[in-house]
């Protein structure tokens, strides 16, 4: 069996740990370095993106991978290129409302990454968990026949989700940004002591939010686990979903509130 774990790179302990999941399941686990030009908008950071291959290929050299995939960008995107994949209806908030081309460009480079490796499995973080159900729903929309396997978010000590992005951070900033998953603590918490009201709770966490100082916040929303439709008033289970910018670094995180 092959298992497949897709990333733009500068690896961490969230990437690694997908990897090792397709490690033990898996007689042969192939991972791919590519920094997807078409999941960025040209006001995003794909020039700046940070890279980092010789300490990736060391990383995945100590946990013994068996092929690292480097597609160039002309490989992927020949002149000419023309066809693109896209999921119309669990990428349409979220991310998808804040970045309108992003989940066009993931679709698209993770189909051609499944038609050029053929894994039996491929591995997504919950910490992009909209990307993870987008995947999902394409698989099975378009009869593609891998099994998507999903894995935890990894985080620092003080909870904040592990990221490549973290590294455009300020030390100072990691330490207090424990703030975010805090949030998202503090709504599970009052949804499991019966508080329904969505837009108390969205409203507790930016107030919260916004009390850290260079802190934006982008949106925070409350979805249906299942349909990622905007909840609100919980009375099932709820996904709450944000996006911060720092100084202007673009961080998301999200929780599950199992009801
Ligand atoms: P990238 O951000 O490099 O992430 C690659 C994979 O690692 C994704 O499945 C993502 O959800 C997972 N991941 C990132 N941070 C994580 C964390 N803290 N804990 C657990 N998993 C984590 O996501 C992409 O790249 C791209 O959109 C890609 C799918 C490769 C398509 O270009």
């Amino acid at each position: 069996m092959v298992g497949f774990v897709p990333t733009m790179g500068s690896l961490h302990d969230g990437h690694l740990s997908l990897i090792k999941k397709s490690k033990q399941r898996c007689d042969l686990t192939v991972v791919s370095i590519f920094v997807n030009p078409a999941q960025f908008s040209p006001n995003e950071d794909f020039n700046s993106y940070p890279r980092s291959l010789e300490k990736d290929m060391r990383l995945l050299k100590n946990l013994n991978i068996d092929v690292l995939f480097l597609p160039n960008e002309n490989l992927l995107y020949p002149k000419n290129y023309s066809t693109y994949v896209e999921e119309k209806m669990l990428s349409r908030g979220l991310e998808g409302e804040s970045r309108p081309t992003f989940f066009k460009g993931v679709a698209t480079v993770v189909i051609k990454l499944f038609n050029i490796i053929k894994p039996h499995f491929a591995y997504f973080g919950e910490k992009d968990m909209q990307q993870l159900r987008v995947i999902k729903k394409i698989v099975s929309d378009l009869n593609i026949d891998i099994q998507i396997i999903k894995g935890k978010t990894i985080r620092e000590k003080n909870g904040l989700a592990m990221s490549s992005r973290n590294q455009y951070l300020q030390k100072k900033d990691i330490n207090g940004l424990g703030i975010i998953y805090d949030s998202l603590n503090y709504a599970k918490k009052l949804i499991l002591n019966g508080e329904q009201n969505g837009a108390f709770i969205k409203s507790e966490i930016k107030e919260n939010l916004n009390s850290f100082k260079g802190l934006e916040v982008d949106y925070v929303e409350i979805n249906c686990s299942e349909t990622l439709e905007k909840i609100e008033i919980i009375d099932k289970s709820v996904v709450v979903s944000l996006a911060v910018f720092i100084n202007g670094v673009r961080l998301i995180d999200n929780l599950e509130v199992k009801i």
